[in-house]
């Protein structure tokens, strides 16, 4: 009886151990057919770039899809020893002193509504600005700001069809004009939200701030731009319609509905044309009181977030991180409402269209909708960050039987680990997406990697999206701590190897030995140096005690990826020259003493020997005085 009882205990076990096996061998079997859709054999390269916005790291990062294998990282708020960003006068200037940024959203340029390959634009959340990055040599080339009348600048960069304007808008209100101190407890009254409109020159690429919209104190979150119908319209969240200033994850969450912007940006062109603004900070501000026709708000679920245009330019999908659904809005809808003013209040003299006129349906996705995106075939995905999902959707039309149950059309749900905040699948901003792959960038990566302290990279997972049912694919880890990505097919990309020498127009180039000079006025000393593999000329420098030496480098080769460096210990010095580039570095020689400089970068077989030595004698002990 004993034993047979005991067999009966074991049956189950050993039946579990049997299935378990069977199981692991099936998912062994999986895993390997999954592997080879991301697998890419040395010698070969991705069909896709990856942007990845890096966070308070301040940068941006770069990989290649499918195989999610980080290529490279382009400084862009931070200073960057590696890349030399930071260190010389060039990148010093354009980063102003500040030595971080907050980057969360990326946006490529494109021209009639998809990615023509030019530039790729990053806000800085902390400190109001836009960057401009060069996909022709995947460097910062411009930044712009702090943009005037604004704090923190979350809502960015979000570009038109035709790269007209990106976006952004302040996530502090603050009293305007900037600098005016006013209590808090007038915050409803006192405070401002502020949209800015950054006009993008379509030939140099060159931004502008071009005009802002003033707005009551509400916390201006994330948009995104119109297309086809609605083309020439952004739409915006806020997050703070209760115009909270103490305690937001209560005083922020009070109403049911917030309020959505949703923006005629070519009747603000018209506003501005018109005169029809306040100068402030030298930047034309827009009452939108004063413009009918130009803003409207739209009721979005409780405290909003993401909100995202289809690529028909038709669906617009909100939202709320505390209601379980995302609202699917209808531009068609929009159009008619506005057109028959159908209201259900107003705002400061903005009329607020009634929610149901416009709101196609609630679709039931899950807790914690974040952000969508679209892959072009119909359907919306959207980020569960507190149930740890990705839920895809079909957008409208429906049928009236699905309209009455919306979960129905609910096509599949996928676990992610854990806590995703954005997700992006490849041109999901345009009229075509590449609908392919979806990567899931999620916030709690523990458990994931190998242990690494306290201080945890994030996961980024990928997911084959061309069946009916996502699949998992794979998962890689990026450093601190990326938002938002973009992606781009290779082929619409075509980066330089190296700057032609008839590129260069910098006023202190040498190309030869000869050219090379040591030229000094006063205190004030020029040395146009030259830098190739594998020496520097000139090498022996000698200046005096409170020189200001300003060493302009150039490399002179012309070969793919050859740069140089020119690091100086003990001056905090070091400068990545390119191929083909000059770049100045200023130093003060205040302290006596000998300086050896060196060629950071591994350029050749004598790199080591790529070294020179600066002599500064103290003042008055000058041999040449
Ligand atoms: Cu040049 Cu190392």
């Amino acid at each position: 009886m004993r034993i047979k009882r005991m067999a009966w205990a074991i049956l189950p076990l050993v039946v579990g151990v049997a299935f378990l096996t069977g199981c692991q061998g099936a998912s062994a079997d999986r895993d390997l057919g999954v592997a080879e859709r991301t697998y890419v054999p040395p010698g070969e390269m991705d069909e896709y770039y990856l942007f990845y916005s890096g966070g308070h790291g301040g940068d941006v990062r770069v990989a290649g899809l499918p195989s999610m294998r980080q290529i490279k990282t382009i400084p862009v708020f931070n200073p960057n020893a590696a890349y030399g960003y930071g260190y010389d006068d060039e990148t010093k200037e354009m980063l102003n002193g500040l030595t971080w940024g907050d980057v969360h959203h990326p946006a490529l340029s494109k021209t009639d509504g998809v990615y023509d390959g030019r530039w790729l634009f990053v806000n800085d959340n902390a400190h109001s600005r836009v960057a401009r990055i060069s996909l022709r040599d995947m460097r910062t080339v411009e930044i712009l700001g702090p943009l005037p009348n604004t704090s923190g600048n979350h809502g960015s960069s979000f570009v038109t069809d035709n790269t007209e304007y990106l976006f952004g808008g302040s996530r502090f209100a603050m009293p305007l004009p900037r600098g005016t101190a006013a209590p808090l407890e007038d915050f409803a009254e006192e405070y401002n939200g502020v949209l800015t409109a950054i006009s993008v020159d379509p030939e140099s690429g060159e931004m502008s701030v071009a005009w802002q919209i003033k707005t009551p104190p509400f916390h201006w979150d994330l948009s995104s731009t119109g297309k086809g119908p609605s083309h020439g319209w952004l739409f915006v969240t806020s997050y703070n319609t209760e115009m909270a200033h103490t305690r937001l994850e209560i005083g922020a969450s009070q109403l049911e509905r917030d309020l959505a912007a949703f923006i005629n940006w070519q009747r603000a062109e018209e506003a501005v044309a018109e005169g029809n603004y306040e100068l402030l900070n030298g930047v034309p501000v827009i009452d939108p009181a004063d413009v009918p026709g130009m803003m409207y708000y739209v009721p979005l679920a409780k405290s909003p977030h993401g909100i995202d245009v289809d690529p028909t330019g038709e669906w617009i999908v909100g939202s709320g991180k505390l209601e379980p659904s995302v609202t699917v809005y209808s531009f068609e809808k929009f159009k008619a409402a506005i057109e028959a003013e159908d209201f259900e209040d107003e705002m400061r003299g903005v009329p607020v269209v009634r929610h149901d006129a416009v709101a196609e349906g609630m679709v039931p996705v899950g807790l914690g909708p974040l952000h969508t995106q679209f892959d072009g075939r119909g359907n919306g995905y959207t980020t569960l960050f507190i149930d740890s999902k990705v839920a895809k959707f079909r957008l409208p039309p429906w049928t009236d039987e699905e309209k009455a149950d919306l979960e129905s059309v609910v096509v599949d749900r996928i676990d992610v680990h854990t806590n995703p905040g954005h997700l992006v699948i490849g041109g999901s901003d345009t009229r075509e997406p590449y609908g392919d792959w979806l990567v899931s960038m999620n916030k709690d990566a523990a458990g994931r990697p190998l242990p690494t302290g306290p201080q945890l990279p994030e996961t980024s997972q990928l997911i084959d999206i061309t069946g009916e049912k996502m699949e998992m694919v794979y998962e890689a880890f990026t450093d601190k701590e990326p938002h938002f990505a973009q992606i781009i097919r290779a082929d619409k990309v075509n980066p330089i190897g190296f700057y032609r020498r008839s590129e260069n127009d910098h006023p202190y180039q040498v190309w030869s030995e000869d050219e090379t000079f040591v030229r000094r006025n006063g205190k004030v000393v020029d040395v146009g140096m030259r830098a190739v593999r594998s020496n520097f000329v000139p090498d022996n420098l000698e200046f005096e005690q409170g020189d200001t030496v300003r060493f302009h480098i150039t490399n002179v080769e012309q070969t793919h990826g050859m740069s140089h460096g020119f690091g100086v210990g003990g001056h905090n010095v070091n400068v990545d020259i390119n191929a083909g580039e000059t770049r100045t570095v200023t130093i003060v020689m205040d302290e006596p003493g000998v300086y050896p400089f060196y060629c950071t970068v591994f350029c050749s077989a004598l790199h080591q020997e790529m070294q020179g030595y600066i002599v500064v004698y103290p003042e008055g002990e000058f041999p040449a005085n």
